[in-house]
């Protein structure tokens, strides 16, 4: 949430501190701003802008500023409508100090009253200036900028990240961590701060990811660490693989067109890592060959769509490994009973792992001493360092807000790891396991054709009639329930129209008022023939009220393909995967709508790619 760059060095700062808010912009976008020491007299300029990065280039012809040390951002708004005002970077009463920051002050209302009645004037309305002109304040009590520091940060309560620059040590960066991600690129006389690797990947691989309550001092050659006692701390300077990282569209209009064609490929890049792996799987999930065959239960936590991932892969870990799967909303999680349960593990499932809600529900987990594996696509990211263990997807960098490719390795990932635990248990023996192997890359075969298929006649004929609708309902059932759901968020997210979710059977329980001819249904379809039989009577239902009905089938469903009034077929798969089969299509459907729509598909309003306030 929000991007968060820095640079001091040898250098100007302006180009890579916007080439790297570029990059993040995908964090946040609603407003952006830079802020430097002028070379010479030290002084501090700044430039801001509401809207996208682009606004903010602009003024640079008007104020071009630039200096050697220098920080920007890119907003998403908790605290303060998106307006120049509350843009970042903040600043104290004199504007001698500057701060970028992501995250939420939680006791910003106290810290804010009590630095009014001493007189400090605001101009903002984010928590981001409290800090600001609390440092202030304790630079004039202390003095000195450490005691300054350690002070502010046992003073500010929440999950933050802030980097600071200031007038009085304009040969000085501070950054400060405490929840959310921040780490330090380390080059030849330079420094890089950011939210994210991604923003320097290219300038060095050495990097420094900020422990947790701690703060760090910066120069072009010097980098010290503390914790919030002020206690030095050792860097732990790493080595990051960044040959991964990939920022360009290739061609496509839209990353999330890029990714939903790369699925495929990301599919079979994380099935060849995961059999790569298998044999040394339980080192690296943090469980040993013993705890697994003794597993009796399994819980999942996530947001969004890996959430829906995890919906999905209820049925796959209760269906393949006989034992019971529960699913938690991670925003509520922390909020719940919890029960600790004998012999059970935990799977955090997160496409960045750096989403709080998740982070935190991991967290608790963590602290009750329970077995816990990170699922994300991050290898660098914060749930895998802090997680028991973790399994890695291989989608490739997912820049586009809407998750496609790696909703589908999330999917082929849990698929693959609940036979790899059904093997150890002695549930399924190794033929079956390669079967479920091969299974995962048929259906991602599905999921290519599937759109190959139907590519010319959503572009030309379904898409531009069905952005014409304004609301949707979408049903599923079983495994193709949760699937449906989020097909109902892509829609949601990246075209505004309205689309409400119902498992088919609850239809007639109350939603079956809502048909009408202004609002088409989509049915997802089932390879399980039982449920088959029970969604084909949703689907006469929908029919005897003439409603309009989309149906997404599989090869041989005669009887619903019949009913639908627009239909897609999908070749079989496991019937397990189905989901999985139906996914890059979904997808390419929706990304169509809202492309008719003319909607910014990358950057959807009031959204961001990596939610890292809860
Ligand atoms: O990085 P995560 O998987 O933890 O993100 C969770 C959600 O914020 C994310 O899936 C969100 O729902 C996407 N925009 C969905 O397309």
């Amino acid at each position: 949430m929000c991007g968060l760059v820095g640079y001091i060095g040898k250098n100007l700062s302006r180009a890579p501190i916007i080439k790297g808010l570029s990059r993040l912009e995908y964090r946040g976008y609603d407003s952006a701003g830079f802020a430097c020491l002028n070379p010479g007299d030290n002084r501090l300029v700044y430039v801001k802008a509401q809207g996208q990065l682009h606004n903010l280039i602009k003024q640079f012809d008007q104020k071009p500023i630039d200096g050697h040390i220098g920080i920007g951002h890119t907003r998403w708004s908790t605290h303060g409508v998106a307006s120049q005002e509350n843009a970042h970077p903040q600043f104290d009463c004199y504007k001698t100090l500057s701060i970028a920051h992501n995250g939420i002050i939680e006791n910003h209302h106290m810290l804010k009253e009590q630095l009014m009645q001493e007189g400090h004037l605001f101009s903002s309305q984010t928590d981001t200036e409290i800090v600001a002109h609390l440092l202030e304040s304790l630079l004039q009590i202390h003095k000195k900028l450490l005691p300054a520091l350690i002070s502010l940060v046992n003073q500010l309560q929440g999950a933050y990240a802030l980097v600071i620059i200031l007038q009085a040590y304009p040969d000085q960066m501070v950054v400060i961590r405490k929840g959310s991600p921040l780490c330090i690129g380390i080059g030849q006389q330079e420094m890089f701060v950011s939210s994210d690797l991604l923003a320097f990947a290219d300038i060095t691989n050495k990097v420094l990811f900020l422990p947790d309550q701690s703060f760090a001092l910066l120069g072009k050659e010097l980098l010290e660490l503390y914790d919030f006692s002020g206690a030095p701390l050792l860097p732990s300077i790493q080595e990051v693989d960044s040959a991964w990282i990939n920022v360009d569209k290739n061609g496509y209009e839209h990353f999330m067109l890029k990714e939903i064609y790369e699925q495929k490929g990301a599919i079979y890049a994380s099935l060849a890592f995961f059999r790569s792996i298998s044999h040394q799987i339980w080192d690296q999930v943090g469980l040993t060959s013993e705890q697994v065959k003794n597993l009796e239960s399994i819980h999942f936590l996530g947001c969004g769509t890996s959430w829906h991932a995890a919906r999905i892969a209820q049925f796959f870990f209760e269906k393949i490994c006989l034992m019971p799967a529960r699913v938690m909303l991670a925003s509520e999680f922390r909020y719940m009973p919890f029960f600790a349960e004998k012999n059970s593990a935990y799977i955090a499932i997160s496409q960045s792992g750096e989403t709080a809600d998740t982070l935190e529900a991991l967290r608790l987990v963590n602290s009750m001493h329970i077995a816990n594996i990170a699922l994300t696509n991050v290898a660098s990211s914060t749930a895998v360092r802090e997680a028991d263990g973790f399994l890695l997807t291989h989608a490739g960098q997912e820049i586009a807000v809407a998750s496609t490719k790696a909703f589908a390795t999330q999917l082929a990932a849990l698929y693959w790891f609940a036979h790899r635990i059904a093997l150890e248990k002695g549930i399924i023996n190794l033929y079956q396991f390669e079967t479920a192997q091969e299974d995962i890359l048929i259906a991602a075969e599905a999921l290519e054709n599937s759109i190959e298929k139907y590519k010319k006649i959503i572009v030309e004929t379904y898409a531009p009639y069905y952005a014409q609708y304004k609301k949707f309902i979408f049903l599923g059932r079983h495994i193709s329930y949760p699937f449906a759901m989020e097909a109902a968020l892509k829609l949601k997210e990246i075209s505004y129209l309205f689309a409400q979710c119902y498992p088919a059977g609850e239809l007639k329980h109350g939603p079956i008022a809502l048909i009408d001819a202004e609002t088409p249904i989509f049915l997802f379809s089932s390879l399980d023939s039982l449920v088959y039989q029970k969604l084909l009577s949703n689907a006469q239902e929908v029919k005897a009220r003439k409603g309009h009905l989309v149906v997404f089938a599989f090869e041989g469903q005669k009887e619903l393909i019949q009913l639908a009034d627009a239909c897609f077929i999908i070749p079989t798969v496991n019937p397990l995967l189905a989901p999985l089969a139906m996914t890059g299509l979904m997808q390419f459907f929706v990304y169509h709508i809202a492309k008719v729509l003319d909607c910014p598909i990358d950057k959807p309003r009031n959204l961001a790619k990596s939610v890292t306030v809860e």
